[in-house]
């Protein structure tokens, strides 16, 4: 697959190794479908006054905003994922508070304020841990593109019958599944996902398939201004959509190219749609309280456990198993 540098309307991908406002401004009015992005939160230089670095801030993301309504279609949405920026000690300023006003007055209608709620991140010792992050899905107009059937769940009661009334002994819920919601749990791409790579912080591929696969169409063009490792472009092509997007980090540029690649060539490993969330099996050492455990002993000769030490359990007689 070539990977244009420059957008072309028939690169299948564009990945512009530069800064997205060059990049914007070379899409062609009402050019996507979908434009899906993670901006970055850098906000916090400690120099200057908080207001005044928060201002640049907007008046930056106000910018990129504005080329991405122009290159949107009329039915075409935007995602705009973001979390919260700490403006100080224990502080913390939720983006997408403060990023509404700028979509509404281009007279974007907000359609979803979805909550992505994953496992793992820092843990807060003055504060409750952050545990979610928002994507505003906006709509350019009131008649828009969204196809609920491919980003059904499982239901709850898949077997559950009407009891009364005309359909009494019918499924009384949708087989093909229930609506996702605006609460999406995914694990977010920490150490042992299989989707990482150096980038700090990628998106789940599963999260932009949803989107991608609810809001366009085979062919569309998905757009992703703050491309990152391109997992936007991942999503995009193993859909069959065009995908194009901009990242000022040449490293991550090349890994995005690779990653694409590979994934239009079904090659690329991503965590599959629809895998619910991995639950340690109860009752294993793991998940059982060290105080409710047999004390360990070491035993000459043994082989070391996945934890790399040489232990057997004492049982309530003394032996050894
Ligand atoms: C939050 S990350 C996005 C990660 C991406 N969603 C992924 O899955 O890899 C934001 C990215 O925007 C890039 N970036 C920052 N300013 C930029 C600009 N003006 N133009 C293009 N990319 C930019 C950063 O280098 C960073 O990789």
């Amino acid at each position: 697959m070539q990977i244009a540098e420059r957008f072309r309307a028939n690169s299948r991908v564009t990945l512009f190794p530069g800064d997205c406002r060059e990049f914007l401004a070379q899409l062609p009015d009402q050019s996507a479908q979908l434009i899906v992005t993670s901006p970055p939160y850098n906000i916090g230089k400690k120099y200057e006054g908080k207001k005044r670095v928060l201002d640049d801030y907007l008046e930056e993301q106000a910018s990129v905003i504005a080329q991405c309504v122009r290159v949107l279609k009329d039915r075409g949405s935007i995602c705009w994922e973001v979390g919260n920026h700490i403006v100080g000690p224990q502080e913390v300023l939720p983006l997408d508070i403060v990023l509404y006003p700028i979509f509404a007055s281009h007279g974007l209608k907000l359609r979803n304020r979805i909550v992505w709620h994953f496992e793992h991140g820092l843990h807060c010792s003055k504060r409750f841990s952050g545990r979610y992050e928002t994507i505003l899905w906006f709509t350019k107009g009131d008649d828009y593109a969204f196809d609920l059937d491919p980003v059904r769940v499982p239901q709850k009661y898949p077997g559950k019958r009407q009891f009364k009334g005309p359909n009494v002994g019918k499924l009384s819920c949708n087989p093909l599944g229930k609506n996702p919601s605006d609460v999406w749990i995914f694990p977010n791409v920490k150490h042992n996902h299989i989707e990482k790579t150096i980038h700090p912080c990628q998106f789940p591929v599963e999260l932009v398939e949803r989107l991608v696969l609810a809001l366009t169409n085979e062919g569309d063009l998905v757009v992703d201004p703050y491309m990152g490792v391109g997992s936007t472009a991942v999503a995009a092509v193993r859909h069959k959509r065009r995908a194009a997007g901009a990242e000022i980090v040449q490293e991550y540029v090349e890994i995005a190219r690779e990653r694409a690649t590979m994934a239009a060539a079904g090659l690329l490993q991503t965590r599959p749609m629809g895998r619910p969330v991995y639950q340690p099996p109860e009752k294993s050492r793991l998940t059982t309280s060290v105080n409710s455990q047999p004390p360990l002993v070491h035993v000459n000769g043994n082989k070391p456990d996945r934890n790399g030490r040489v232990v057997a359990r004492v049982s309530k007689q003394g032996s050894h198993h």
